[in-house]
């Protein structure tokens, strides 16, 4: 997964967003860590974000692992890489990382909040060994950031 896939080397890039367990209250849920903007708001900076440099984006919340696991499996022929803001899911689900791999897709893992300045069971990600790379701490700016990168890397590839 280190390196850029060449595939769809003519058409445009095709990013996947997945957001795990209770991202949908974001904008009134624990405002000292993830700040003010809904996941409506954050998903149209992105859509905006995106739509300038001709990306697509597919954007899918859910709270059940099982979802986000079929999900993954169902876009994976046609999404170039992900951006996954796993939620709780990040610490414990080994089913979830197991997912990620089997969809062999480039992925940036992101964070609202500085996770690592959390308690220390948000220290441990089952999935960032598998990721490109990882943002965490810039709020609703973690999405555009890993947009960015993740972007970066896949045009690198082409
Ligand atoms: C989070 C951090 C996780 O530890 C937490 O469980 C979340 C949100 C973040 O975006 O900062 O639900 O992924």
């Amino acid at each position: 997964m280190r390196r850029p896939p060449a595939a769809n080397r003519a058409s445009h890039v095709r990013i996947g967003v997945v957001n795990g367990p209770k991202l949908n209250l974001l904008g009134e849920r624990e405002p000292e860590h993830y700040g003010h903007k809904t996941l409506a708001e954050i998903e149209a900076m992105l859509r905006a974000s995106a739509e300038r440099r001709s990306i697509r984006l597919e954007f899918m919340q859910s709270d059940d692992e099982r979802v986000i696991i079929a999900w993954l499996q169902e876009h994976a022929p046609r999404v170039d890489g992900w951006l996954i803001n796993a939620a709780i899911l990040t610490h414990s689900s080994e089913a979830l990382r197991d997912a990620l791999v089997a969809a062999a897709r480039p992925f940036v893992e992101l964070h609202l909040s500085n996770v690592f300045a959390r308690e220390p069971f948000r220290h441990r990600s089952v999935l960032a060994g598998h990721a490109v790379g990882v943002i965490a701490g810039f709020r609703e700016n973690s999405y555009l950031l890993a947009l960015d990168a993740l972007a970066e890397y896949l045009l690198a590839g082409r």
